[in-house]
């Protein structure tokens, strides 16, 4: 099932199907790199995803694929730790087929996650984290209206060096701003 269309892509549902792609995605460490500042590769079996999938209504962790509008699976995106006292979530995204990196697919779909979050979930506030070295999604999140709240410094030990961590959030208010204006 659909849960949000944006201009390039389409945002559905997790099948069990799609969890090749995830492992895929997942295992690939230039993916895991900028996704997670993880420098090693590593080698996640399927079973460990079905796992996850099988016990994935108790999970904090709610995952979506990301889809061009001709159906191909190209990431993933996901919400977690939703804090119901404070009304926050955490976002995350990878674009896990690469091709795709910097062609305006990554921003598109947090575009309409975004919306999607706003529309259906009570939150007042969606947050996330990157490391000062990943620009290409730094500016894909300011192009969608997240905001840079903060900085913990050298918070990231990256193969032997000290990474920036960028905190950055968009309150439900400026989504409402953004919204008025379009
Ligand atoms: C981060 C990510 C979602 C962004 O999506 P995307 O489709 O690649 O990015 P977009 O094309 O929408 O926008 C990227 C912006 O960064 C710029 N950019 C692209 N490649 C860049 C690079 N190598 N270095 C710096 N800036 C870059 C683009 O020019 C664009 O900005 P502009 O519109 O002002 O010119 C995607 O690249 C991704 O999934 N990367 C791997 C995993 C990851 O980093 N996840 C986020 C973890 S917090």
């Amino acid at each position: 099932m659909l849960i949000a269309k944006g201009e390039l892509v389409n945002i559905r549902e997790l099948r069990w199907g799609d969890l090749k792609y995830i492992q895929k995605w997942s295992n690939d460490p230039e993916v895991a790199y900028w996704a997670r500042g993880e420098k090693n590769a590593t080698d996640t079996p399927i079973e460990e995803f079905r796992r996850w999938y099988r016990s994935r209504s108790s999970s904090t962790i709610k995952r979506f694929i990301i889809e061009t509008k001709d159906r191909k699976p190209i990431g993933s995106i996901s919400y977690r730790d939703y804090d119901p006292i404070n009304k926050v979530v955490v976002l995350g995204i990878h674009i896990g087929e690469k091709e795709y990196w910097g062609k305006g697919f990554g921003t598109d779909a947090i575009k309409a996650f975004v919306r999607y979050l706003f529309a259906t979930l009570d939150i007042n506030r969606i947050e996330l984290d990157t490391f000062d070295d990943n620009i290409r999604a730094i500016k894909a999140y300011q192009k969608c209206g997240f905001k840079i709240e903060g900085v913990l410094r050298e918070a990231k030990l990256i193969d032997g060096k000290f990474h920036d961590v960028i905190i950055m959030g968009m309150t439900r208010k400026d989504f409402e701003k953004i919204a008025n204006k379009n």
